[in-house]
Parts: C-alpha cells; structure tokens; sequence
C-alpha cells in the first residue's frame, strides 16, 4: 500500500466482527507509534493494551454508545500520557502557554501512528475520546502522573461500514504567506 491508500483506507469503524487480531499487529502498531515524533524526544505516551477477560471490564467504563460502538473489537487500547514532561523545563515550570497541551499534542501524534500502522495492516480503530476516564484509572492502575486521553478500539470491520465523513477543503482550512 503506498502511503496515501493508507491515509485513505483509515476511517472510524463503529461495526467489528467477532475475530481475534493477530498480537504480532499489535506489536507492529506500537512499534509505528514509536517512531511519532514529541516534545524534545521525551516520548510520553503510553499504551494499556487491554485483551481477553479484561476486554469487558474496560467497556464498563464506555457509555453505552461507544460500547455498541465498540463491540466485538478484540483489542482496546488506553492511551495516557506523562503529565508535566513534555512542554516543561527541567525546572518543571511550562516552557509556554500550552503547558500539558504538548502532551496531549504528543499523545495524539502517537496514535496517529498506530492507527495508520492498522489500517496499513488491514485493521480498523476508533477513537473513543468519550469515556470514563477514573474508572480506566482504577481497572488498569494508571498512575496519577499520567492522563488517560481515548480508548480506541482495534478489530477486523464488518463489510460495508458508513463512509468517512466528509472534509473540509485545504483551502478552508489553511492560509499561506509568502
Ligand atoms: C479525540 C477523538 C475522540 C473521539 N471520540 C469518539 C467517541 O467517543 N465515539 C465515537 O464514536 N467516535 C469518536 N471519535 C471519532 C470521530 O468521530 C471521527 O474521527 C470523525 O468523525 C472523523 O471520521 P473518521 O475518523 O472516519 O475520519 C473521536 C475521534 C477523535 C480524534
């Protein structure tokens, strides 16, 4: 797959069937995310790969649409990320306005990556960024230095899933200077 059918392949699936991903796909999509790109190279996103009997415990903590959303997806991942690090000095004191944003910010690059690494894989994700994020905190021992960003969910789709929803133009969203 050239890059731009990856980027093309990669849509919200909300509709998995009931059939185990490989583990060495998961391995494969946290080796991708390594290679995103953060805040002075200080890599603090983080993983709570969630299978087997474990898989219903971390539903609970979904709303009832994002567990419909997510069900039969074998693998959940929880994505968290180590507060006070990136966008920080070594003083602790944020180096700008953005403060603990650059962790988020890192944190999404992280996963951009891994979901493009499923898809080029032939695997789907969805994002879930509407969660209980205490309850997650409980069930996997998250420690307090690290914020819980989105569950997503990893599985094989269903046939014919709804399409990507529509885009704003480029030119919409961009200004160019010279
Ligand atoms: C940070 C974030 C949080 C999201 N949270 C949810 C969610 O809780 N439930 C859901 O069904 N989709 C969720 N989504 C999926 C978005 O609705 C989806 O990415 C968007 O509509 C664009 O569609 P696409 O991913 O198919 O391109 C989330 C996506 C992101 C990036």
């Amino acid at each position: 797959m050239t890059f731009q059918e990856v980027l093309e392949a990669r849509k919200s699936v909300r509709r998995y069937i009931a059939r185990p991903v490989e583990e060495e796909k998961v391995c494969a999509m946290l080796e991708a995310a390594a290679l995103a790109p953060s805040w002075k190279n200080s890599q603090t996103a983080r993983s709570y790969v969630v299978r087997g009997e474990m898989l219903q415990k971390v539903r609970e903590a979904l709303p009832p649409f994002n567990q419909r959303n997510s069900e039969n997806a074998p693998v959940l991942i929880v994505s968290t990320f180590i507060k006070g690090r990136a966008g920080f000095l070594p003083t602790g004191e944020p180096n700008n306005e953005l403060g603990d944003g650059w962790g988020a910010y890192d944190c999404g690059l992280h996963d951009m990556a891994l979901l493009l690494k499923a898809s080029e894989l032939g695997l789907s994700t969805l994002v879930m960024g509407i969660r209980d994020a205490a309850m997650l905190r409980g069930i996997l021992n998250i420690p307090a230095e690290e914020e819980v960003t989105s569950v997503i969910a990893v599985g094989y789709a269903e046939e014919d899933t709804p399409a990507r929803p529509a885009r704003m133009e480029a030119a919409a969203r961009s200004k160019w200077f010279e």
